[in-house]
């Protein structure tokens, strides 16, 4: 599989690939000032709570490059505050705009750097996730092809470069161990049917792409062998904030009796904030509900509420896999007790 990148920098501009227009049509965009930034972050175009702080760091670069902190100092800061505002929910994004601004006193050039460096760590991280992950999934479930399921997107596009959840998923398929991923499709904006579905295919992937709802139902029907999610925000007592269903797939997976896996960096951590209802939930508004996709469903004037994430309870989760740890909240870990392990990048493959 070619590798893809789904932010990155080159020559004075912030590549992305617009994700609102997967699967149909890959295109990059060259972005080269804040506000439009800004505007990628806030459509989705870029999306995905690693994906995000690397473009919300490259972009105080642009920031830098336009506005040298040393000279116009009040714009400089306003554009920070705009890339650090764009979206709430994921710790990510104000996170490595905030170290990318910590680099103001060497300019331009030591900004970008700090970006370079927060776009390279997200990337090896993932390896380290797919490893920690995937043993995780041999210990809890055995080693034996296992049936994978997953909401949103947290591949590569989310990510970087390769995936978190979706990470261990593709290092379970390469280590022959993935019989089958379930992808659900995640209204209204469709992340797993539109996104998630393309990099599995991408990679050579055995799924099925089911509705939102049916996810509990087929867990109880015993369909799959563990449940892997994502995060934007992960609080010090494991309370974890990821898309809007993860919660309903968790009490599907207690009801079911699988594990519950939360897949994310350290850079998703937040021990700052002690629990789950103190994060911020994006509200995006009525319209990506009454309409799907691009077709409106419901009636002229119809009001819709509209949480982007939920937040799952620590008691519901079985470990948090970082690319550093694993917690094990359902022995009563703490995020906070449990030590740093290697970063483990050691079996990089190019992959299949
Ligand atoms: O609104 P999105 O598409 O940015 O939401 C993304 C998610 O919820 C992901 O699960 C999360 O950011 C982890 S991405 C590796």
């Amino acid at each position: 599989m070619v590798p893809l990148r789904s932010v990155d920098w080159d020559d004075g501009a912030v590549v992305i690939v617009d994700q609102t227009l997967l699967p149909n049509e890959l295109r990059h965009l060259r972005i080269t000032n804040v506000s439009h930034l800004v505007g990628a972050i806030k459509r989705l175009a870029v999306r995905g709570a690693p994906s995000i702080g690397v473009a919300g760091a490259l972009g105080v670069a642009l920031a830098a490059r336009t506005h040298p902190p040393a000279d116009q100092a009040q714009a400089f800061d306003d554009d920070v505050h705009a890339l650090r505002s764009a979206r709430p929910t994921a710790v990510n994004l104000a996170r490595a705009v905030d170290r990318a601004a910590g680099a103001r006193g060497g300019g331009y050039h030591a900004i970008l750097a700090e970006g370079l460096a927060i776009r390279d760590e997200e990337i090896a991280s993932c390896w380290s996730m797919g490893i920690y992950g995937s043993e995780l999934l041999i210990e809890l479930t055995g080693e034996r092809p296992q049936r994978l399921m997953t909401i949103c997107n947290t591949g590569g596009l989310a990510a970087v470069e390769r995936g978190t959840a979706l990470g261990v998923i593709q290092t379970m398929l390469e280590r022959g161990l993935l019989a089958e991923a379930i992808p659900l499709e995640t209204r209204p904006l469709l992340q797993g049917g539109r996104l998630t579905t393309w990099e599995l295919a991408r990679m050579g992937a055995p799924f099925r792409l089911i509705v939102d709802s049916a996810g509990p139902f087929l867990l109880a029907q015993g369909a799959a062998d563990a449940v892997l999610v994502g995060a934007d925000r992960v609080a010090a007592n494991g309370d974890t904030a990821n898309k809007v269903g993860s919660f309903s797939l968790a009490l599907g997976a207690r009801n079911a009796g699988v594990p519950f896996i939360v897949v994310a960096p350290e850079s998703s951590m937040d021990l700052d904030t002690p629990s789950g209802e103190m994060i911020e939930i994006e509200d995006r508004g009525s319209e990506e509900v009454t309409r799907a996709w691009r077709e409106t469903i419901a009636p002229l004037g119809t009001k819709a509420i509209n949480p982007a994430f939920d937040i799952t309870p620590h008691e519901m989760i079985t470990a948090v896999v970082t690319d550093r740890r694993v917690i094990r909240l359902d022995r009563g870990e703490k995020l906070s007790e449990v030590p740093l392990g290697p970063l483990r990048t050691s079996h990089r493959r190019s992959a299949i």
